[in-house]
């Protein structure tokens, strides 16, 4: 194979790999991402207070309107607190329930919210665990349980995060809710 020849393939293998990487495979981020899903079944192994820290601090780190960080994330461990929370939910199991300024109710807060709370939601993917959203039930946690929870004063709930560790015998892919086509979803302008 002479010079030009090796230039040639060099480019085509180049070219073909960028455009691979570009069409079918990701990072470990996208990775994430796309093979997640809202996990039902939890088990009760006692999440890390190390994994804890971190998915917090991914929390922390979300993006907000005029970089205002408007949230409070409550952590609560106690299981008999959970249940009555959420309901049926297994010991180890933690629930991060996030909360914006009451006085900006339905607001840009609560979009800064949900931000910071699927921030920790990928975050607990990442780290092998299991994550769900819950907003069901967030009007019965404000107006009952705000005190036992200890939510801070002039604050609301907005979005309540189960985290905890999950069987790995689950099938991600059959466990996983089906999403619209792609085309019904993006447009791409002509
Ligand atoms: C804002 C919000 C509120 C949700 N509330 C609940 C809830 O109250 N109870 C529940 O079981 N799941 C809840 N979910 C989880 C969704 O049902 C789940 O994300 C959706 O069905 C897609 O499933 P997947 O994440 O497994 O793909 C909520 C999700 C979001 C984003």
């Amino acid at each position: 194979m002479n010079r030009r020849m090796i230039t040639a393939v060099f480019l085509i293998l180049l070219t073909s790999s960028a455009l691979t990487r570009g069409q079918n495979s990701g990072s470990c981020v996208t990775d994430v991402i796309l093979s997640g899903y809202s996990a039902r079944m939890f088990t009760s192994e006692p999440v890390s207070d190390q994994d804890l820290d971190l998915i917090l601090k991914c929390g922390i780190k979300a993006p907000s309107s005029r970089n205002l960080q408007p949230w409070k994330f409550t952590v609560v461990k106690d299981t008999a607190l959970t249940k009555s929370t959420i309901g049926n939910i297994n010991p180890g199991n933690v629930l991060i329930i996030v909360s914006g300024p009451e006085s900006q109710e339905g607001t840009i807060v609560d979009f800064d919210c949900a931000l910071a709370t699927e921030n920790m939601s990928i975050a607990a993917l990442s780290l092998g665990m299991g994550a769900r959203i819950y907003g069901g039930p967030v009007k019965n946690v404000n107006s009952t349980m705000r005190q036992s929870l200890e939510i801070p004063e002039g604050y609301r709930v907005v979005t309540i995060l189960r985290i905890g560790h999950i069987d790995k015998s689950v099938d991600a892919v059959s466990a996983a809710s089906a999403r619209k086509k792609f085309e019904e979803v993006v447009n791409f302008k002509k």
